[in-house]
């Protein structure tokens, strides 16, 4: 099994990387489904669920997740936007914890070209004529929402932009498992350093 172990810090950055390129773009990658955290403070408590991995813009060193503008995690960073990512690939063994600063994408143009891009069964979603969250008398049917209402749709369609700040990266091994804690700025690389794992 390739090792991050014998890497320079630089090397397993680049592959990191990499590996979170190719999770935005195949659905097999054990890294396109991925845990994203919110602090709710509200309740008090911190908030985590499920979202696909849409993109990955590396200059910058942002992911890119795609929502509707009613649902929690919205409200939340709003309040507070910073949050948290969480990545395992059981076929490398590879955990990836992320500190990210995170936002809504401001550039319309961008967001209405993923929009005109995106699938009829990913648009679905954003039909649901209540919020996320909201209580509701049975659960819906598909059949019975209105995509007649083309504005809807795209009115709740929102795209966060998480941006990363810190690394935890650690590797399952028998012969030791690998730890790595890594800063970053803006998309550059700022210290690394070996971690007990
Ligand atoms: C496999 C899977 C993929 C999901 N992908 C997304 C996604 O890309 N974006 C999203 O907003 N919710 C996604 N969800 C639903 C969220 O996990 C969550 O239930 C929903 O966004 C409401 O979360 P919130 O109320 O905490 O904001 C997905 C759920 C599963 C199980």
């Amino acid at each position: 099994m390739e090792t991050i172990r014998d890497k320079k810090f630089t090397e397993i950055y680049s592959h990191i990387l990499g590996e979170i390129e190719r999770g935005s773009v195949d659905r097999k990658h054990g890294f396109h489904l991925l845990n994203f955290s919110t602090y709710d403070e509200e309740s008090g408590y911190p908030d985590s669920r499920i979202v696909v991995l849409r993109k990955l813009i590396k200059n910058n060193f942002t992911l890119r997740f795609h929502t509707d503008l009613r649902s929690k995690k919205i409200a939340h960073l709003q309040k507070n936007f910073k949050s948290f990512l969480l990545f395992y690939n059981q076929k490398s063994k590879l955990q990836i914890r992320i500190k990210c600063d995170s936002q809504l994408l401001s550039d319309e143009k961008s967001k209405k070209d993923t929009w005109d891009k995106s699938q009829e069964i990913s648009r679905r979603c954003y039909y649901v004529p209540k919020a996320p969250s909201s209580v509701i008398d049975k659960p819906i049917l598909n059949d019975d929402l209105d995509v007649e209402d083309k504005n809807l749709g795209y009115k709740v369609f929102s795209i966060i932009e998480a941006k990363v700040v810190e690394l935890d990266i650690l590797e399952l091994n028998y012969s030791g498992h690998v730890r790595v804690k890594m800063e970053v700025q803006n998309g550059d690389l700022i210290s690394s350093r070996w971690i007990m794992p």
